[in-house]
């Protein structure tokens, strides 16, 4: 853990963040199926608070219905979803509503307001969700546009931003709602290939500096050995082998592994 860490030490309204190292996420025996296409088969994972685990694995193997279960886009057909010792699912709606807010999600396409400066996409839903002052939500959203090294981009509407850029702003509007956890979907798959590098910079910037628990799908695998603590590599909706980066890059056990990493290194 980190020692300047302003961002994430602050009292939290909506939860008692964990002590580091406990469990922050578990899903127990998840299926999930879209018609005859059973996607999650009675998958079990957890993820300790703190952590950064990443998950890889080839195209269509579930990655993305994970993350979309834990912001509760989707439901499972089977088992428990537990997020900071709550139930997400399945759960009462007051209880999802209450739980959801732990959870702060960046997708691969952006998704800004249009209309909206920057700095307002960022204090709109702590204003609105959290009931933050609008002054406290400003306050926070100009230290979270520094913390993306974009403080000269406040007002800026998102088509005056490049698309690293607007993603900035997405990560920093994400992290305005003081979520326990960050859900990372292939964040810099829609990117130009030059607007790679200054996205995931910030990501390992966050990574270092705060105690977020991040939750990661990507196939930048450079980034995924430096960020995280553990890597589950899927296939076909089931965990076929998961450990520490350096493990899993250098010495990966299943031949799928193995297949799936040279054909993306
Ligand atoms: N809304 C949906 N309706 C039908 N099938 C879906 C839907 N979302 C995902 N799937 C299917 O679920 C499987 C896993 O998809 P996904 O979780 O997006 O995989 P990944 O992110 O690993 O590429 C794929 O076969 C995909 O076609
Ligand atoms: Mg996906």
């Amino acid at each position: 853990m980190s020692t300047d860490a302003p961002l994430m030490k602050e009292p939290d309204a909506n939860a008692n963040p964990p002590v580091d190292g406990s469990e922050l996420i578990r899903l127990e025996q998840v299926t999930k199926r879209f018609g005859d296409n059973t996607v999650l088969d009675h998958l079990d994972f957890s993820v300790n608070a703190g952590k950064h685990v990443t998950l890889i694995g080839p195209s269509g193997s579930g990655k993305t219905t994970i993350l979309r279960l834990l912001m509760t886009l989707t439901k499972p057909d089977e088992g428990t979803i537990t997020v900071d010792g709550q139930q997400l699912f399945p759960a009462p709606e007051k209880q999802v509503r209450e739980v959801r807010k732990k959870i702060g999600m960046v997708f691969q396409q952006f998704n800004l307001f249009p209309n909206m400066t920057a700095l307002r996409n960022i204090t709109e839903a702590p204003v609105t969700v959290l009931g933050m002052s609008k002054g406290e939500a400003e306050e926070r959203a100009r230290d979270l546009l520094d913390l993306v090294g974009l403080a000269d981009k406040a007002d800026a509407r998102p088509s005056q931003l490049s698309g690293g850029q607007q993603q900035r702003v997405a990560i920093a509007r994400a992290l305005a709602m003081r979520p326990q956890v960050l859900l990372l979907d292939e964040v810099t798959s829609a990117l130009d290939p030059e607007l790679v590098a200054g996205v995931l910079d910030v990501l390992r910037n966050i990574a270092r500096t705060t105690d977020i628990t991040m939750l990661c799908v990507t196939h930048e695998m450079n980034f995924a050995r430096d960020i995280s603590d553990q890597v589950l590599m899927f296939d076909s909706g089931r965990v076929i082998e998961s450990g520490a980066p350096e493990k899993i890059f250098s010495e990966p056990e299943h031949d799928r592994t193995r297949e799936f990493l040279s054909a993306v290194l």
